[in-house]
């Protein structure tokens, strides 16, 4: 469903990625993880196309200090020179990491611009319901600015809005990050839900390593932009450099 390879993101000289390879089939949810400043959220941004979209810079008309090299291909198709909004329809989404709300909006608002390409009322309002069906708290703050929602409300706001338009695909970019355990829990077992019940196929980049490997078939390991190991939960603990150098266990 989704390859990507050979990526490489520099930012003027700083080269962030570094010839990233992943792959993942339909049906599958995949963990990408590593340490903090591996590359985890530049390469679900480059394949959101949040990296590599100005028409301009591609055509070499404007200069830009961002360089990206390789190719991502989905459901057999290049998407590395589509902007972000056309991937989105496609069935790619991505759920930002710290949720990146639109801060000055409420949560419906937001919720609704999750899904503005879509022009079917009823297939918005069924989004909508569905959203708030599982996550209750979003629902009883719809009508709240969304700057002012704690944390682990922004990670939830940032799963509904990537569920609006029933993702074929969703890259989840930590949506445990700073949450105490309760929430991440709950967090937890939403993500499970949009795999299992949903059907949704999913890469998951997490820090924390037992959410992770607890949801995941199978995980790249990530470290200075590069995918350095590759493996079920049981293969990588099972390596002791791994599992020391680059999980930190
Ligand atoms: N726009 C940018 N300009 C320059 N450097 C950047 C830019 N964006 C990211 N970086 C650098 O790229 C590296 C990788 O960052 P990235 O956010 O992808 O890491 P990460 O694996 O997601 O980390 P974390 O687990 O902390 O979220 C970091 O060193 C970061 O400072
Ligand atoms: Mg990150």
């Amino acid at each position: 469903m989704l390859e990507v390879k050979n990526v490489v993101v520099r930012y003027d000289t700083a080269t962030v990625l570094d010839g990233a390879s992943l792959m993942v089939e339909e049906g599958e949810l995949v963990g990408l993880v590593g340490p903090n400043g591996a590359g985890k959220t530049t390469l679900l941004r480059a394949i959101a196309g949040l990296i590599n979209w100005d028409r301009e810079v591609l055509r070499g008309t404007r200069k830009s200090n961002v360089t990206f090299e390789g190719s991502i291909e989905f459901e057999g198709e290049r998407i590395d020179k589509l902007a972000a909004f056309e991937i989105a329809k496609r069935g790619l989404q991505l759920c930002p990491q710290m949720g990146r709300p639109f801060v000055e909006m409420t949560v419906k608002e937001n919720l609704l611009a999750g899904a503005y390409l879509c022009k079917d009322k009823q297939e918005v309002n069924e989004g909508l319901a569905k959203v708030y069906e599982m996550f209750p708290r979003l629902k009883e703050r719809e009508k709240q600015l969304s700057g002012t929602l704690s944390g682990g409300e922004r990670q939830m706001l940032a799963v509904g809005r990537s569920l609006m338009r029933q993702p074929k695909l969703m890259l989840v970019d930590e949506p445990s990050s700073g949450l105490a355990p309760k929430i991440k829990d709950e967090l937890f077992k939403r993500v499970e839900e949009i795999y299992h019940e949903l059907g949704v196929t999913i890469l998951l980049a997490e820090q924390d390593i037992s959410f992770a490997f607890d949801l995941s078939k199978r995980n790249y390991v990530m470290s200075r932009g590069r995918i350095i190991a590759h493996g079920t939960a049981q293969e990588l603990l099972g390596d002791e450099t791994i599992r020391k150098t680059y999980l930190g266990l």
